[in-house]
């Protein structure tokens, strides 16, 4: 049985299948409409989500399967003291498959040890968020043809956020991958990221302050919301929160065919007036997000079609 933690746990090869894959139910939904008939999804969600859980429930009606589970702690007998571990065996009896979110760092990785069920992580504290990284791949593999020689800028909240951290780990796999990290110095790369990811691999990297500097020399800015839910005190998320927006007028320094990613959700971070710029893929990155879910559980339940 495997699970989903890191985005590590899938070669690059696998990759190559799961996104083959997505590729292929993006094109002939109906081949899979009733591939998991009978199988049931478990979305435990113990931090607030829009995206990720709602994809994953969508990406298993759309595969005939059906969903259960809580949206909130409050919700759920966390609230009670229930552990996690608990909690995943009572999970385990109720259903075939499971994502959890959780926001202490290595919750999900903590269920795996009792789950007979396989577990994916769907975002663990300021951590990883590997199905997030599988979107964020589908998506530039499909709009730009490739996932290798391209200059990728990550731009804002690069501390605390978890996008950022398993889009780097899942990269640096990639052939002349130069990462252009933007943020202010209170917000930049952990060393667990930048020493132990980016140097150990090798990789080019640059970090800088002011985006306008770099936008011109980008094939795709990945733009990231600061992360107040990470945040130890108001008054410096006050201040940082706004330290980046995206708008026409930087978009005009950009390259004509340059794309615009973002996790979501948004804050201030892209101005609505990028939306309609043909560059924003934003939105179009939050189907591709139901398609790799689906491939995803159609992989860790070993089903074929
Ligand atoms: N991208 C993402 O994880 O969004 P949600 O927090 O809404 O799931």
């Amino acid at each position: 049985m495997r699970h989903l933690i890191s985005p590590l746990d899938f070669s690059v090869e696998e990759l190559d299948r799961l996104l083959d894959l997505a590729g292929d139910i993006e094109k002939n939904p109906a081949k899979y409409a009733h591939a998991c008939d009978g199988k049931i999804l478990a979305t435990l969600f113990y931090e607030p989500s829009t995206r990720t859980r709602l994809s994953f429930e969508s990406a298993m009606l759309h595969l005939g399967g059906q969903v259960l589970g809580f949206s909130s702690a409050a919700s759920s007998s966390a609230s009670k003291g229930e552990s996690v571990s608990d909690t995943i065996r009572m999970i385990s009896c109720y259903a075939d498959i499971c994502a959890m979110r959780h926001p202490k760092e290595g919750a999900p990785m903590v269920a795996t040890a009792v789950s007979s069920i396989p577990v994916i992580n769907a975002g663990d504290g300021g951590h990883q968020h590997p199905t997030q990284t599988l979107t964020d791949l589908m998506t530039i593999r499909s709009l730009k043809g490739r996932l290798d020689h391209l200059t990728i800028g990550l731009c804002g909240d690069l501390k605390f956020g978890r996008t950022v951290h398993s889009l780097i780990k899942a990269l640096v796999r990639y052939d002349d991958i130069d990462f252009v990290c933007i943020s202010p110095e209170e917000l930049k790369l952990p060393s667990y990221i930048r020493e132990d990811v980016l140097e150990a691999n090798g990789k080019h990297y640059q970090e800088v302050e002011r985006l306008e500097d770099v936008i011109g020399n980008l094939d795709l800015l990945y733009m990231t919301r600061v992360q107040r839910e990470r945040f130890f005190n108001e008054e410096d998320y006050v201040r940082l929160k706004d330290f980046y927006i995206l708008d026409k007028k930087k978009m005009k320094l950009a390259r004509p065919d340059m794309l615009v990613l973002h996790p979501l959700p948004r804050v201030n971070e892209i101005s609505v007036e990028v939306d309609n710029d043909p560059r924003a893929a934003y939105f179009r990155q939050v189907q591709y997000g139901v398609y790799v879910r689906m491939a995803l559980i159609l992989t860790l339940l070993e089903v074929t079609v």
